[in-house]
């Protein structure tokens, strides 16, 4: 296989894959003209009945009642940084609780992380994989509300094979191809609080699992058994080997959690020379970006498997109380490169599963179930993300926004325009979108719900840099900036306050950016403290939104963001829109991963990439030359890692 390029395709530039000809609104609005006005109707209806669709929240509002004050933030904020650890606010401790390699607690398989990277690739699939990234809790036992013991889910994103092998990338053969496969999907582990405000990983565990790239997975919804899923080692369509490239999350009021699987395009290559408009449009191409699986597995090799690309970019449904259960591709809810999907229940008991698809110029969807959650019967509630409708939104310029159904036989979704069937559809879902004229969006990223207004939703869309270059589209209202390198959040209320309604009024809730900055697109409009390229997003219990940053190691405190240092964490309470930065993170690193215990007092946040350099992979010769977080002085190697974060005091994060 040495006539495979081995040009590495750098993991943070999203190419454009949309060729599409949607028609681009022109009318570029000022960004902060606010909508509120328009929707008074929604903040009454928001009072009645109002519920969060996270888990905790769930199960918290039927037992405790919740504070539904407004929130203050009652830190004082920290400064940019360029130091080499985790810095939080006065009155606050950051703890390191689960980094890659420590073990994730499978009885008699505990094996110790190896600082030289010499642990084995079975070794590695009982272990924490790499890149952390989307994360939930679970109180223990199902359906409890404490906040001491419980289970933390985990997506392990991508690796950096110059840090996961010894010598790197040199070498290579298919025992690394086996490691690296290892290292990435999802852990679960079992965490409790240690009594002094610290936490720890409960070792063993009977709820103790990995998955990875090589686990058994069931299809499920519209695409299962369909034909463009059927390979030779599955010819019926219905089980896949794995889930990779585990971005963000979302976490059903079932206790059910959802990884999404984003870039997975990089692992596959067709060099034959001959590539499908679908694979196009996907991001496939003759060269994989860097991970060189096809080289030693060959299921990666569209040539020789031409239909296992279709069986990656899907919503995973795990149950974490069952380690025996077996995954699910949810495949109603759409294929493309899904950052997160986060659950709210709509007033009718329709689940409501909002996505983003994060490349530039693609799309925001979002999904409504056929059937209603049942809060008294878990098992009837585990199918039903497998019949709904997909929608796509489009934003018009007069702030109102439409959700276009995404079904077969309507609106031009027909045979004729390639789309047989509604397996085609979802398989095809970003050309179905194309179809329908959505909005193209500038790199949808994480979506948060705000907990005690229903229908009020917010998306980071992390930044642009091709928006109005030539021959892209150009700015529009939603996407009012060129050259985008800061990004915005915008926020839409949906009609009548119901999360399953089919139009919605939108507004930008900020413009990120440095007042600072020498171009007036680069300044943005941010009331507190200055940042960019935003991408986490979640809101706690209490109503406070906490912002996470991805800025590319090849940009991070250089060019346009030059002095704003590492990756950080902020808080913002809506009402105020006044930003407070709350957290920096080590070198090299992303900032990611949201999950708060029901009543708030712990927050898990994750590092991911410590010691990432400006290509995304490492020199196996000087694997610390960036960063020694989070060992210091005994580091072999950087490692992504959970870190628990509390009040000194035990008091409310945040407060
Ligand atoms: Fe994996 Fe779009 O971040
Ligand atoms: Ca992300
Ligand atoms: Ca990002
Ligand atoms: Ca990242």
């Amino acid at each position: 296989m040495s006539q495979k390029s081995q040009l590495f395709k750098h993991h943070g530039v999203e190419e454009v894959t949309n060729p599409s000809a949607n028609p681009a609104l022109s009318d570029v609005l000022d960004a902060r003209f606010s909508r509120r006005t328009l929707l008074k109707g929604s903040s009454a209806a928001a009072l009645a009945g109002a519920f969060s669709g996270t888990f905790a929240t769930l199960a918290e509002a039927a037992s405790v009642p919740f504070n539904r004050k407004m929130p203050v933030l009652g830190f004082k904020p920290v400064g940019f940084s360029t130091e080499d650890r985790v810095i939080v606010p006065e009155g606050y401790v950051a703890e390191v609780l689960y980094a890659w390699g420590d073990p994730v607690g499978i009885p008699g398989r505990m094996p110790a992380f190896r600082q030289d990277a010499s642990n084995t690739a079975d070794e590695q699939a009982v272990q924490a994989g790499m890149h952390h990234d989307g994360m939930a809790y679970f109180p223990l036992p199902l359906g409890a509300t404490g906040s001491k013991h419980g289970l933390l889910a985990v997506n392990h994103e991508y690796t950096d094979d110059g840090l996961l092998h010894v010598g790197g990338m040199n070498n290579w053969n298919a025992d690394k191809v086996k490691k690296a496969q290892a290292a990435v999907g999802v852990s679960v582990i079992e965490v409790e609080a240690t009594g002094k405000g610290g936490w720890r990983v409960v070792r063993p565990s009977k709820y103790a699992r990995r998955i990875h790239a090589n686990t058994p997975i069931a299809i499920q919804g519209p695409a299962r058994g369909h034909a463009l899923m059927k390979t030779e080692a599955d010819p019926q369509g219905v089980e896949v080997l794995g889930t990779l490239q585990n971005c963000a999350n979302g976490q059903t009021p079932w206790g059910t959690y959802l990884t999404c699987e984003e870039n997975w395009d990089g692992v596959f290559i067709n060099d034959s020379g001959a590539l499908s408009d679908l694979e196009k449009r996907y991001g496939i191409s003759a060269k994989d970006a860097g991970y060189k699986w096809a080289w030693e597995d060959f299921r990666f090799d569209l040539q020789l498997n031409p239909n296992e690309a279709n069986r990656f970019g899907w919503v995973v449904e795990i149950d974490p109380f069952d380690p025996k259960s077996k995954p699910a591709k949810r495949t109603a809810l759409g294929r493309f490169k899904h950052e997160g999907a986060t659950v709210t229940i709509a007033p009718s008991g329709h689940a409501v599963v909002y996505m983003g698809d994060d490349q530039r110029f693609e799309y925001i969807y979002k999904f409504v179930s056929k059937n209603t959650y049942n809060p008294k019967n878990r098992k009837a509630n585990m199918s039903l993300l497998d019949e709904g409708t997909l929608y796509v939104a489009r934003f018009d310029a007069d702030g109102s926004g439409r959700w276009l159904p995404l079904v077969h036989g309507q609106n031009g979704l027909t045979a004729d325009k390639g789309f047989a069937d509604q397996g085609d559809v979802v398989i095809k879902a970003r050309l179905a979108a194309d179809v329908l004229g959505a909005t193209k969006m500038d790199r949808p990223e994480w979506i948060a719900v705000h907990p005690h207004k229903p229908g009020e939703v917010y998306c980071t869309l992390t930044n642009n840099s091709e928006r109005g270059k030539e021959g892209k589209p150009g700015p529009d209202a939603a996407n009012p900036r060129p050259n985008n390198l800061f990004g915005h959040i915008i926020r839409w209320n949906e009609n009548g306050a119901d999360p399953a309604a089919s139009g919605f009024k939108w507004d930008i809730f900020v413009l990120a950016g440095r007042p600072d900055a020498e171009k007036a697109e680069h300044k943005g409009n941010i009331k507190g403290d200055a940042f960019g390229s935003q991408d986490g997003l979640k809101f706690d219990n209490n109503g406070v939104l906490w912002v996470q940053t991805d800025v590319s190691t090849s940009t991070v405190n250089m060019k346009e963001y030059k002095g704003m240092g590492n990756n950080q964490m902020l808080a913002v309470i809506p009402e105020t829109g006044e930003f407070r930065r709350f957290l920096t993170g080590p070198n090299g690193c992303e900032i990611t991963g949201i999950a708060f215990t029901p009543d708030n007092r712990t927050m898990f946040i994750n590092i991911q990439h410590p010691g990432e350099p400006s290509d995304e992979r490492s020199d196996p010769s000087k694997p610390t030359a960036i960063s020694r977080w989070p060992d210091g002085p005994a580091a072999g190697r950087p490692r992504s890692g959970t870190v628990v974060i509390h009040k000194l005091d035990g008091g409310v994060i945040g407060s």
